[in-house]
């Protein structure tokens, strides 16, 4: 089967599904691989790295038009789309708004679709879980992208010119790329205080040095496998008035608390910015789910009363080499699961393709559950 790499088209994406490393490994169990010129330039992979090791450099339409196999991060355009093969495959991160206005056509053109981010969080797909890898760098990029907006320094200093007190870190949200927060922040010198709302992360807060703001969760909280389905408005309300000091007395808050599938729960009101000191830091993981701070940009970098407030979207792509190199890893993994040189297996009895496997050969399948 012949795996197809293009050049993601979304803006400010640097990564690329698969690095040289991993198309080696792949040809070397016999697929072949096609590459769009440049899909790794990015990543700091040139096209000579990929043809070294075995790929085919070629153009766009190609890619498109041979491959069996589509490996891609974002879900291409409908235009790429429309151009792949009957019966190929695509696999890349598809979210279902992007879903809903590609199903007709993804009907049309009679090809499956695998989602990496509903690949189930079992322990035997670990390592095809791309949500974790990504979100763990990013957890890790953020810390420093605050402490670059920061005037002051992480740790405390005790100098004969003075003694510097350590920068306040408040992190909300203790999922993966929260808790790589507060190791990362801590390692810098930072008093780290994190909040979750699902109480299993006290222990985890606690575990790595943090100091946890405890909620007390009520019955209007529904949690499922481990992620938070939904909260009241209510809870909310309560939670903003409970965090509001601490937010008052942080220099740098991170934010990165989701609900999948829902808009993420706003937890920073104007109000609380306009309580912090000048020279604060937010750092709003959630901008592409509508944010987690009320004055939050898409993309952008902004100074609200005196607080810089950043929204970058794609975090994972500022460390494009290293985030590349993890999730050709996953891609791959889920990959060699599903399938081998010659063909998919369809294994409708395993969680891992049921729970991935978006659409089948042009149609979707009644138990999709992705949300
Ligand atoms: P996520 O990125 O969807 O959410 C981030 C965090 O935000 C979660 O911890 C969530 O509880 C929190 N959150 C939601 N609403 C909040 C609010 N109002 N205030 C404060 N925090 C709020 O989550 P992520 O990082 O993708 O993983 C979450 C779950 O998945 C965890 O239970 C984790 O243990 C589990 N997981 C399991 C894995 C495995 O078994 N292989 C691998 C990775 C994660």
């Amino acid at each position: 089967m012949i795996i197809g790499v293009p050049k993601e088209t979304k803006s400010r994406e640097k990564r690329v599904a698969l690095t040289p490393q991993v198309v080696k490994e792949l040809i070397g169990k016999g697929f072949s691989v096609l590459v769009q010129k440049g899909a790794g330039e990015g990543s700091f992979f040139d096209d000579d790295l990929y043809s070294s090791v075995g790929a085919k450099i070629t153009d766009y339409q190609t890619v498109f038009q041979t491959a069996d196999i589509v490996l891609a991060l974002n879900t291409p355009s409908d235009e790429a789309i429309s151009m792949m093969k009957l019966k190929a495959v695509l696999i890349c991160f598809l979210y279902p708004s992007s879903l809903a206005c590609s199903l007709k056509l993804i009907e049309q053109t009679g090809i499956s679709v695998f989602a990496m981010n509903a690949v189930p969080r079992i322990s035997r797909a670990q390592k095809m879980d791309a949500l974790s890898s990504q979100s763990n760098l990013a957890g890790y990029k953020t810390v420093l992208l605050a402490a670059n907006a920061f005037g002051k320094i992480f740790p405390m200093m005790m100098t004969a010119a003075g003694t510097i007190k350590p920068a306040k870190v408040v992190i909300m949200g203790a999922g993966v790329a929260g808790l790589q927060a507060l190791a990362t922040a801590k390692r810098l010198g930072a008093i780290v205080e994190v909040s979750d709302i699902r109480p299993e992360t006290k222990e985890q807060v606690q575990s790595l040095g943090g100091v946890f703001i405890e909620l007390k969760g009520d019955n209007t909280m529904i949690t499922e496998g481990g992620y938070v389905k939904d909260i009241s408005e209510d809870f909310l309300l309560k939670q903003q008035a409970l965090i509001a000091e601490h937010i008052a007395e942080a220099d740098i808050v991170i934010t990165t608390a989701l609900i999948p599938g829902k808009k993420a729960p706003v937890l920073i009101t104007e109000k609380m910015v306009k309580s912090m000191r000048a020279g604060s830091v937010i750092v709003d993981m959630a901008t592409e789910q509508g944010g987690n701070c009320e004055l939050s940009e898409l993309d952008q970098t902004t100074l609200k009363f005196g607080v810089t407030i950043i929204g970058e979207s794609n975090v994972p792509s500022l460390l494009a080499a290293d985030a590349s190199q993890l999730y050709a890893k996953n891609i791959s993994a889920l990959l060699l699961h599903l399938a081998d040189n010659e063909t998919f297996f369809w294994d409708f009895e395993d969680v891992i393709t049921t729970d991935s496997l978006l659409v089948h050969e042009g149609k979707v399948p009644e138990y999709t559950k992705i949300n």
